[in-house]
């Protein structure tokens, strides 16, 4: 099936502004740098890159016939503030199980930001004493089975949307859309920064951009520090969604790239090239980036750029994905 044959309900305003950044470009001295912008894309509580995700996983739970979508992630986590707004949105109800994925010693940290949203959204909203992981948990099995007890009918969402099947496609879709505006702006972009974790992002990117004739960079950094299990599952995911919009080839393994050096130690603990490119960003272009993964891509981006690893003739694309909300649950690191 291709691409364009999967239903896909829409929820964004349309294609996500591409704009360039002149003054960072300036400053590093190098490359030209573009963002495309998943923050301002949706009106749907600040949106941010699993709006579009779900875009594609919502006409499967609809046609389900769920009443409840059932989502895990950290107790900060943009992904569950999405699916607390895609199902207040469609008249659906949410249960989230947040997990204390950051040791983060914020003592406002479980009632502001993106949980503080998900509350007003009306989701059900279960703290979990669990740690950091990528992976299916027991916890969001057992949410599961409580709405079943309860009589109604769950439809789960992993974390960030990306163990499930059609969790590579919103952002397979991504790469065609770039690959429109690049023909209205006439610019290409021969390499795309964008923040990877639980791995359907950057997955989605890679499946999509290979089914184009030109080839590019599509450079995922790495912002929790679980390098090896992000790769896995990046490579897996790019792969199961290629076969599934029929790419028609096997990727490639230098198709798949991840690198590490600026997650610090852990998942959602700030390091000072984070503090350094949110600073850099929020003042020489007014756009904001958030500790745990806007941050810590830039980062990545300016250290690229200014080594030339990134070569000053090339143009990129820095993959905006939002989570501006989680901020405030960091305001001592901003005081002085
Ligand atoms: C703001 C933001 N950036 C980047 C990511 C990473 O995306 P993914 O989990 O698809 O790798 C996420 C979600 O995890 C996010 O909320």
């Amino acid at each position: 099936m291709a691409l364009a044959d999967f239903p896909r309900h829409p929820l964004t305003f349309g294609p996500s502004p591409v704009h360039p950044v002149a003054r960072l470009s300036a400053h590093l001295g190098g490359a030209q740098i573009w963002m495309k912008r998943e923050d301002v894309s949706s009106g749907l509580a600040y949106g941010g890159n699993k709006v579009r995700k779900l875009e594609y996983i919502v006409p499967d739970a609809l046609a389900s016939g769920a009443d409840t979508l059932v989502s895990i992630g950290g107790v900060q986590s943009n992904h569950t503030r999405q699916v607390a707004a895609v199902a207040a949105h469609l008249g659906l109800k949410a249960v989230l199980v947040q997990e204390a994925w950051v040791d983060w010693p914020d003592s406002v940290n479980d009632r502001v930001g993106n949980i503080l949203l998900s509350r007003i959204m009306g989701a059900e909203v279960r703290l979990d004493p669990a740690g950091f992981d990528i992976g299916i948990r027991d916890s969001w099995q057992q949410a599961m089975a409580d709405v079943e007890a309860r009589g109604g009918k769950p439809y789960g969402i992993p974390a960030g949307a990306s163990e499930h099947r059609l969790g590579g496609l919103g952002f397979a879709n991504w790469a065609y859309e770039v690959e429109r505006q690049e023909k209205e702006l006439g610019i290409f972009f021969d390499t795309i920064v964008v923040c990877t974790v639980t791995g359907s992002t950057h997955a989605g990117m890679i499946a999509g951009f290979a089914g184009q004739e030109r080839p590019r960079r599509v450079i995922g950094i790495d912002a929790s520090a679980t390098l090896e299990k992000t790769r896995d599952q990046v490579a897996r995911i790019a792969r199961n969604t290629a076969e599934l919009i029929d790419l028609g080839r096997d990727l490639r393994d230098d198709e798949i790239t991840v690198l590490e050096g600026w997650a610090g130690d852990y998942y959602g603990i700030p390091v000072e090239s984070t503090l350094d490119a949110i600073r850099l960003t929020g003042s020489l272009e007014g756009v904001i980036l958030d500790t745990v993964y806007e941050g810590k891509s830039m980062a990545g981006l300016i250290d690229l750029v200014t080594s030339g690893d990134i070569p000053k003739d090339s143009n990129v694309l820095y993959a905006h994905l939002g989570g501006q909300q989680a901020l405030n649950a960091y305001s001592a690191l901003f005081r002085n």
